[in-house]
């Protein structure tokens, strides 16, 4: 079964009350939800590997430490997702990204695949999915479906806050990927929001509610 590890630094937690404040503005939203992805993607790569590398210091040769293995790709899930893309790529600038669209059918409530757009070597690298809020679970679901069709391997979830809910659907159904996450909320309500929550994420980085 694949892990859920709760990002709890306190510096995700001070920055997630005010993403989670009604009364925090567009402008500010975005950007702490920026400066919490970045926080979040140290987090989430605590455990890549590292190869010897020797530099020549102004004083000495010494061996150094450098990330090797496997290459990285960023899959943020469409729209809410760009909102943390940004943060994630200021720690990882070598990082490519794919970008998955997903709409819910109105009438089967299932989530449709419109767009898909991945790296060309996506199944060679270690992926993060990227969307801020994991609710029922349906759209991640759909996303790391998409990715295993094309035929990707490794992959992790990252989101700011989750429903045990959606965290049981996703290691229920890809029991290989872990989910990292800066909160793990009550439930859901009966219109599918996290509670508490912060409402709906894309309509507050965009403005369009
Ligand atoms: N999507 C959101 O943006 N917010 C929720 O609470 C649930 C899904």
């Amino acid at each position: 079964m694949g892990k859920l590890v709760i990002c709890d630094h306190p510096l995700i937690q001070h920055k997630l009350t005010f993403i989670r404040d009604k009364q925090t503005n567009t402008k500010d939203f975005r950007e702490l939800v920026d400066e919490v992805a970045t926080l979040m993607a140290y987090e989430i790569t605590r455990n890549i590997s590292l190869e010897s590398l020797t530099v020549q210091t102004p004083v000495a040769q010494t061996e150094g430490k450098v990330i090797s293995g496997r290459m990285l790709g960023l899959i943020p899930i469409l729209r809410a997702g760009l909102g943390m893309l940004d943060g994630v790529v200021k720690l990882l600038p070598a990082a490519k990204v794919g970008h998955v669209g997903l709409f819910r059918d109105p009438e089967t409530l299932m989530p449709v695949e419109y767009y898909t757009k991945l790296p060309t070597d996506v199944t060679e690298r270690e992926l993060i999915v990227i969307d801020p809020m994991l609710a029922t679970g349906g759209s991640a679901i759909a996303a790391i479906d998409v990715l295993k069709k094309r035929g990707c391997t490794q992959i992790k979830m990252m989101n700011l806050v989750a429903a045990p809910e959606g965290v049981q659907a996703v290691h229920e159904a890809h029991p290989d990927v872990d989910i990292y996450v800066a909160a793990l909320d009550e439930g859901l309500d009966d219109h599918g929001y996290i509670v508490p929550g912060l409402g709906d994420a894309g309509d507050r980085l965009y403005g369009t509610k």
